[in-house]
């Protein structure tokens, strides 16, 4: 008898950075399928009011689940900070998995004295930050860094852009050599990991992928909704500007982001 079809995964970000967080799901769930929708044509959401961000995120997790996702990861930090809650009240049905600055490793490292936070303004605006902060933030000193412009850089698909460096410079080059850690807040930021380093030196980078596939994992296995291992595993990549060009551009980041995050 034929295996029965648990559905697909959806997975959604204002544009490529939410791949960082794919990368880490495919090599969670192998046997998984995966539909990914980065609205690029509305990016950032960093900079968007949080009406914005949460009509935005309505829409694709309406049209994600009309089509028949078995479940949702959020993979942006902006958009888990103002939509996360509703989304979960509005797919009560389903397992809605949303991703967050990784500051809870970054305080239980070694090492964690002084932590650098890097993410889009709205996410360390929100509540849900200022409530990490507040639970893990406690014996480390956290320093915010709001990266206005970077997510949207990384969006035109050339991470070692001298534009990059220069932004990445003038943001955390008055940091290097003071800080222990640097966790990377938003999706797009494990993409240019080497720059961060560049400029940052020897400190330990944190980022929210592995620990929200892990997540996913167990979410969808308490759901009874993990895929069957007999099942090959997919991932489809969409993008709000749907053209041939573009969608290129994703699946070189998809393989950079496999490769690099
Ligand atoms: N990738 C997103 C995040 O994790 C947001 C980038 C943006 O659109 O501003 O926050």
């Amino acid at each position: 008898m034929a295996e029965q079809d648990t559905g697909f995964v959806g997975v959604f970000d204002s544009g490529v950075g939410g791949l960082t967080v794919l990368g880490r799901l495919v090599a969670e769930l192998p046997h998984e399928r995966f539909v990914f929708f980065g609205d690029s044509a509305h990016a950032p959401y960093g900079d968007k009011p949080p009406e914005e961000v949460l009509a935005l995120s309505r829409r694709i997790a309406a049209a994600l689940v009309d089509e028949g996702a078995k479940a949702l990861v959020i993979a942006c930090n902006t958009a888990t900070s103002v939509s996360a809650q509703a989304l979960r009240e509005e797919y009560a049905s389903i397992p809605v998995i949303g991703v967050e600055p990784a500051l809870k490793p970054a305080t239980l490292a070694p090492r964690h004295r002084r932590i650098l936070v890097m993410a889009t303004a709205a996410t360390l605006r929100l509540g849900k930050f200022q409530r990490l902060e507040d639970r893990w933030g406690a014996n480390s000193e956290v320093i915010e860094v709001p990266c206005v412009g970077l997510a949207d850089l990384i969006e035109k698909g050339d991470p070692a852009s001298p534009a990059i460096r220069e932004l990445l410079e003038r943001y955390l080059g008055p940091w290097r050599g003071k800080v222990d850690s640097v966790v990377l807040g938003c999706t797009h930021y494990p993409l240019i990991r080497d720059q961060i380093r560049e400029v940052m030196g020897d400190v330990q980078l944190f980022d929210g992928g592995a620990g929200t596939a892990r997540e996913t994992r167990r979410r969808l296995a308490a759901a009874d909704l993990l895929a069957p291992e007999s099942q090959a595993g997919s991932v489809e990549l969409r993008s709000s500007i749907d053209t041939p060009d573009e969608l290129a551009l994703y699946r070189r980041i998809f393989e950079l982001a496999r490769s690099c995050c």
